[in-house]
């Protein structure tokens, strides 16, 4: 089977690549840098000759809305038309769970649209909407930063390991399309502040979190269910200590392992199942 991972080149891209490539699969990963262009089309009827399934993990260059639409959109016609040309039997992309639940961040909107496009093209999908990323926590923290403090909202957050989404992208990517969106969250849920803290302090840096009930997440008002897993989900098995323990070699955890001691479960998804148990949150 040939495979084609469009954004091949990046933080999850570069992951899932190295699982499919050891999956005995034969891999292209297109990304800029191998001389594939979604935006112009450049170098696509090359890359996709012959595969029967395309990862879609490309990112735009800048989370302006304009400029993100702009991107999702002029990628999506472009990538989609490509791949119905070479005859694919499988489009996977990902994308951001709780979308059409903030509308006001220009980002998710353009995300719709590239969701949209996907739904409508007629080839076989896959959508997996996952959480945040741990890796994204520190670009969370710098946009709530005011050049005082960081003003953060205490609700909910469920990130995960970048190892644990390339893993599930990986296990789709090897099965049938399923004609649906799928979603993963990492395994533990806590306030986003008290996350916040426990990260700063991980990496010594001293800027203090202000607890904001109406303070915005890249612009928009957030509740408990905004950046959580909507339903049946999966849930991968990095727990975010661990993960800082290998980010920061030097840094050891507190006698508490989590975040907080107020850490409230979203529901049973919070237990050490592996990594692609599907659970129900009611
Ligand atoms: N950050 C999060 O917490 C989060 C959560 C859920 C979902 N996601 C989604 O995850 C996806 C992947 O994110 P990531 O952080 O892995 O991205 P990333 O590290 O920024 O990598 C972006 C990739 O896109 C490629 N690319 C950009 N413009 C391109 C173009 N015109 N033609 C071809 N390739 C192009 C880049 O290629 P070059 O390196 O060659 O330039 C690179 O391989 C995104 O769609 C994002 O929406 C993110």
């Amino acid at each position: 089977m040939k495979i084609v991972v469009i954004g091949g080149s990046g933080l999850i891209g570069t992951k899932l690549v190295n699982r499919l490539r050891s999956a005995n699969t034969e891999v292209v990963a297109a990304s800029l840098a191998s001389g594939v262009d979604i935006i112009t089309g450049e170098g696509l009827p090359g890359a996709l000759a012959g595969a029967q399934v395309v990862v879609d993990v490309a990112n735009s260059p800048t989370f302006e809305a304009r400029a993100a639409l702009e991107f999702f959109e002029t990628a999506g016609r472009n990538l989609l038309a490509a791949e119905k040309s070479a005859g694919v039997q499988h489009h996977l992309a990902l994308s951001i769970v709780g979308l059409e639940r903030l509308p006001e961040v220009g980002y998710f909107r353009a995300k719709i649209a590239q969701e949209s496009l996907i739904k409508v093209s007629g080839i076989p999908y896959t959508i997996l909407r996952s959480t945040e990323f741990f890796e994204f926590i520190s670009t969370i923290v710098e946009s709530a930063f005011d050049g005082n403090a960081i003003r953060l909202s205490p609700v909910l957050f469920q990130p995960i390991a970048s190892d644990d989404v390339a893993a599930t992208l990986a296990e789709l990517a090897l099965g049938p399309a399923l004609n649906s969106t799928v979603e993963v969250s990492g395994p533990e849920a806590h306030p986003l502040d008290e996350m916040a803290r426990y990260f700063l302090a991980a990496g010594q840096d001293k800027r203090q979190v202000i607890t904001d009930a109406h303070a915005t997440y890249f612009g928009a008002e957030i509740d408990d269910r905004s950046l959580t897993p909507s339903g049946k989900h999966r849930t991968g098995s990095v727990h975010f200590a661990d993960w800082l323990s290998r980010s920061l070699p030097r840094w050891k955890p507190p006698s508490s392992p989590s975040p907080s001691a107020a850490t409230r479960p979203t529901n049973s998804t919070t237990n050490k199942r592996s990594s692609h148990d599907e659970h129900d949150r009611r």
